[in-house]
């Protein structure tokens, strides 16, 4: 498996990879995809890392920048997804672990919404304080790469239709 950027022929397979995985969450919105091609489109795409295998891309991790409260320089990680066919096989780990390798080079930390017991093992917690509106406290995640106190509301693009802006 290789762990790489996006380039513009992966973007349909993206998009593939993307609903299929997402479509598993009660949570999911179906509009997954078209977040990442909003992303995409504004050239707010930190980071954009697919897993390939065989010429196929199975799994995917986007990375854009976020402020918590009135700290900049967060890298809010979302969505990421694996093929479901391929789901507990380390993809997620190996894309989640060169997505953090990167952002510590130009980052204060990295942050995301989701399932704090997948994402517990990579060094993410809540924080006291650390929220974003309408989601349960515990959802929401920093991993700080400094001694920074991720303290307030964390704000997403506006591509992901969470109110505020970055
Ligand atoms: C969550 C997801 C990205 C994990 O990818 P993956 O390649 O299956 O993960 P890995 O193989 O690296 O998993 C590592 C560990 O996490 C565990 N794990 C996987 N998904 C989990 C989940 N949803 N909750 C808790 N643990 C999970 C695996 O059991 C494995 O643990 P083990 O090593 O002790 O067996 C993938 O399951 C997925 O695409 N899910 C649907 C979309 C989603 O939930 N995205 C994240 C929220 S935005």
């Amino acid at each position: 498996m290789l762990i790489r950027d996006e380039t513009a022929n992966d973007i349909p397979a993206i998009s593939r990879v993307v609903t299929e995985a997402l479509k598993l969450l009660p949570q999911a919105t179906g509009t997954e995809a078209d977040i990442v091609e909003t992303l995409r489109t504004q050239g707010a795409l930190a980071l954009s890392l697919v897993a390939e295998e065989e010429g196929l891309v199975i799994g995917y991790l986007a990375a854009s920048a976020a402020r918590i409260g009135e700290q900049h320089g967060w890298g809010l990680i979302g969505p990421l997804a694996v093929l479901p066919s391929r789901h507990r096989q380390g993809i997620g780990s190996a894309l989640m672990s060169e997505a953090l390798r990167r952002l510590r080079t130009d980052s204060r930390g990295a942050a995301l919404v989701g399932d704090p017991t997948y994402y517990a093992r990579f060094g993410f917690r809540a924080f006291p304080g650390l929220k974003v509106a309408g989601c349960p406290p515990e959802v929401v995640q920093a991993l700080p790469f400094d001694s920074t106190e991720p303290r307030g509301e964390l704000i997403h693009h506006p591509a992901f239709g969470l109110g505020q802006q970055a």
